[in-house]
This record gives structure tokens, C-alpha cells and sequence, in this order.
């Protein structure tokens, strides 16, 4: 298995363009199934969990075509299964998606649960709740959800979300886009991915109103149509290339990125001394002439700081000046890179959900593990700022959402490739 060899070195310096949002190319790309008509969806990020869901989608018989931009091209006129089989739902958690899509169009759906994963045990109580809610009948069979509408619609429902649910809030909207009546989601998930999701389905031909708020209203329809859209940019990788340059003391600007999705990130990036401007597509940083001063950080669902920039900040505060504390809100086990970090020099105490983070003058480097998708990129940045050669592996996470990362820190000057499973570092030689 391919590792990842980065070796610290100067600022980053230059421009990237941010690929296609992956929590939105998802649920977007699984939409085709509420439709006979061809869907067609433009700037997908080139990463192995979307051709993980073509390969789900495939499965269920969905006619997929792929152009020379990568858009793609869904037709699920003659869908022939309703089964999402446990062998690809365990690679990808968010195949849970095609339960809504599945139960509403076809009345039947068999979707392997995901399991839990390392940053949680991850439960779809939420998704299973809000679909009975609106008439289906779930069990739960062989590590199977089975859910059956007994030949009828879906009916709209008035549905509370007992915990903000990104996944759970997107698959009951496609689920009420054709339900017979109106369904309201209340406690929905209101990040940008859910917003995109809403706004495809409306080209579609659906009537979702609210999305973005806590509550969102979806007036169900008979059928929906074709549509053409273009997925949102990826505020998670846009927010890490920000602390790369942060961490590196560079100055880079990224294109193709909607700043006010990223607000949070951008505040505790200024406190942290960086000097932060953007356009309407664009962000430029430069990171402070001395070390960045360490900031606070408490996770939590959209607008608040995303989860999915905690683990990077962990390492912004370790090598930044005075002590910082990160609290995890969202998911209860997502300090794994605390761990690999810590052996690279940092000086990090672990309270439950609650790190405690002293900022050291630098870190070295150490062969380290990639635990998920987010802990990995930590892992690639620490590299880039440690002394010497930094062995990353398990890197399959960081394929998993980062579309061609080395090739793209490479371009703003760092030093990282891709070597063969048996590369040893010079320092482990
Ligand atoms: C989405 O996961 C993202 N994935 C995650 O990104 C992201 O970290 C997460 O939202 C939070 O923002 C996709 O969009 C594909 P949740 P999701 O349901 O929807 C609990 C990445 O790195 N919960 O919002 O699975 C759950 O355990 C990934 O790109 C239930 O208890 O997350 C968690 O504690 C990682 N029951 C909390 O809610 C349920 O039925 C939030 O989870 C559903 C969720």
C-alpha cells in the first residue's frame, strides 16, 4: 500500500483551485436514483469515494457516463436492484444515502448498516426514524435495514431531529420530495452540502423550502425531472490548504472557494495572527512574520466551527505560542491524530473530549498512521513542517476526500510524493 513521504520544509507560497465539495457530490450524485430522467452533475472532485458510490449506483443499475471535464451523467430509468450491499456501504458510510431515494421512489430498500467507524460508532437512528415517520416499515435483519412502504407513497410528516444530522437532514429530504403531503424537518442540519443538495432537487422539480435554516419544508411531488448542476466547492479542503499556509508562515491564495462558507475557519485563523482577505471566489493568507498565537476551538454543527477542521487546528495550536484547548462536540472519538502528533514532538493532553494543546518551537519527524480521512491530512501537514521525512501511511483515507493533494501542496512549494509500501525513510534505514 502506497505511503505518503513529506519532508519539512520552507513556506508555502502560491495559488490552488479548490475541487468540488465531497459531502455534496455525494448525496447529489445518489439524488439520480428519485428520477427516470438523466441527471447530470459537473465539477466532481476526482476521489475514491465517488467512484465508490458509481460503483453502488452501478450495482443498483443506474447507467452512468463520465465526460472529459468529469461530469457526470446518472440515468436511473431501469434501477433493477434496491439492495446496497454490506461489501461497499462498509468502505463508505455514506451510502446510507440511497435509503431515502430507494424506499420513496420504489416503496422497498435493503441497505447494509455502515457500522461504525474510527472516529464514532457513527448510529443512522435518525435516518430509520424520520422514514417511519413518514409511513415506512423498518427492521432491522442480518446487519440489513429493510425498510417497505407496503406498495404505497410515502406520507409527508412533521419530523424533529433529536440531534443536528447532515446525512440524516439530506437523505428524509430526498425521502419527502416525493412523498404524497408536505413534510417538515425540524433541528436540520444547515451546512452548505444540505443547501446544495436542496437546490439541485429543486431544479429537479421538488419544492423545498428553508434549506440552510433549522427548518426545512419539502412539499411532496409525483415525480421529478432532469436537471444540470454544479457541485459546491469543498470548504473542508479549502480550510486546510489555509492552515498549511498558516503553519508554513506563507502566503497563498485559493480560487474557487465561497469565503462566506468558511467564516468560522477564517476568524480563528485571523486570531491566530494571520492576515486574511477574500473576493467572492477567492481567499488569499499570509501567515504572520512570527508564530501564530494558539486559539481556542469548540466544535460544532454549521455555522459553528466544523469538526471537519478540528484536527487540523489541533496542529495550527501545536507548534503556535501559548495553550490552547479543542473541544470535540460532534463526534466522541475524533482525537486519533492526537496521538501520531504527539510522537512527532507536540505537547498535547487529552481530557475526554477536551485537548489540551501547549504549543512547542517545532516538531520532528516520525512514520505515522493515518486513522481517517480528516487525521490524515493533519498527518500530511505535519509533515510538511517537521524536520526531515515524514512517512505517512494507511493514506487510503486521505484519497478518500483530498482530489490529488500532493500534486496540488507540491505546486505551492512542498516537498511530498507518493512512495511504495516497503519505502523506508533514511531515518528508519
Ligand atoms: C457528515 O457526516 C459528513 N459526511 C462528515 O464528514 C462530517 O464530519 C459530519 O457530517 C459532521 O459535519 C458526509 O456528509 C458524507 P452527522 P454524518 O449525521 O452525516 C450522530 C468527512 O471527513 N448521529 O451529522 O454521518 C453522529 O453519531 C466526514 O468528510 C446519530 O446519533 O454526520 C454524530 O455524533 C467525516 N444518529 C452526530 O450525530 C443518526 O442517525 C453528527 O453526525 C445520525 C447521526
Amino acid at each position: 500500500m502506497d505511503k505518503l513521504l513529506a519532508t519539512g520544509g520552507g513556506p508555502l507560497k502560491g495559488r490552488v483551485r479548490i475541487s468540488g465539495a465531497k459531502n455534496a457530490a455525494l448525496p447529489l450524485l445518489i439524488s439520480s436514483l428519485l428520477t427516470e430522467e438523466t441527471l447530470r452533475i459537473s465539477n466532481i472532485p476526482h476521489l475514491h469515494d465517488i467512484t465508490t458510490t458509481m460503483e453502488l449506483l452501478g450495482q443498483l443499475g443506474v447507467k452512468l457516463q463520465v465526460d472529459e471535464k468529469l461530469a457526470i451523467e446518472a440515468d436511473a430509468s431501469e434501477v433493477s436492484s434496491v439492495i446496497a450491499p454490506y461489501e461497499l456501504v462498509k468502505t463508505m458510510r455514506a451510502s446510507i444515502l440511497v435509503l431515502g431515494p430507494l424506499t420513496a421512489r420504489f416503496g422497498h430498500a435493503e441497505v447494509s448498516l455502515p457500522g461504525g467507524c474510527a472516529i464514532g460508532s457513527r448510529p443512522v437512528n435518525l435516518h430509520i426514524k424520520g422514514l417511519e415517520a413518514m409511513g415506512a416499515e423498518i427492521k432491522i435483519e442480518n446487519g440489513y435495514i429493510k425498510a417497505d412502504t407496503g406498495g404505497e407513497r410515502l406520507k409527508g410528516a412533521r419530523i424533529f431531529m433529536d440531534l443536528i444530522s447532515v446525512t440524516g437532514t439530506e437523505n428524509l429530504m430526498m425521502a419527502a420530495a416525493l412523498a404524497d403531503g408536505t413534510t417538515v424537518i425540524e433541528n436540520a442540519a444547515r451546512e452548505p452540502e444540505v443547501i446544495d443538495l436542496a437546490d439541485c432537487l429543486n431544479a429537479m422539480g421538488a419544492k423545498v423550502s428553508g434549506a440552510g435554516s433549522d427548518e426545512i419544508i419539502i412539499e411532496g411531488v409525483e415525480r421529478l425531472g432532469s436537471a444540470d448542476h454544479r457541485v459546491i466547492p469543498d470548504r473542508i479542503e479549502a480550510g486546510t490548504f489555509l492552515v498549511a499556509a498558516a503553519i508554513s508562515g506563507g502566503e497563498i491564495e485559493i480560487h474557487d472557494v465561497i469565503p462566506r462558507q468558511l467564516e468560522s475557519v477564517l476568524d480563528k485563523l485571523r486570531e491566530s495572527g494571520c492576515a486574511v482577505e477574500s473576493g467572492d471566489n477567492w481567499i488569499k493568507l499570509r501567515a504572520p512574520e512570527g508564530t501564530l498565537k494558539s486559539v481556542n476551538i469548540r466544535t460544532a454543527p454549521y455555522p459553528a466551527f466544523p469538526t471537519d477542521m478540528q484536527a487540523q487546528f489541533v496542529l495550527l495550536n501545536a507548534i503556535a505560542e501559548g495553550t490552547a484547548t479543542v473541544v470535540e462536540t460532534v463526534f466522541e472519538n475524533r482525537f486519533m491524530h492526537v496521538h501520531e502528533l504527539q510522537r512527532m514532538g507536540a505537547d498535547i493532553e487529552l481530557d475526554g473530549n477536551t485537548a489540551v494543546i501547549k504549543g512547542v518551537g517545532g516538531l520532528h519527524s516520525a512514520p505515522v498512521m493515518a486513522t481517517d480521512l480528516r487525521a490524515s491530512a493533519c498527518l500530511v501537514l505535519a509533515g510538511l513542517i517537521a524536520e526531515g521525512e515524514t512517512i505517512i501511511d494507511r493514506i487510503y483515507h486521505i484519497d478518500r476526500g483530498y482530489d490529488c493533494i500532493e500534486e496540488k501542496l507540491a505546486q505551492m512549494g512542498a516537498m511530498i510524493r507518493r512512495v511504495p509500501g516497503h519505502y523506508l525513510s533514511r531515518q528508519s534505514a
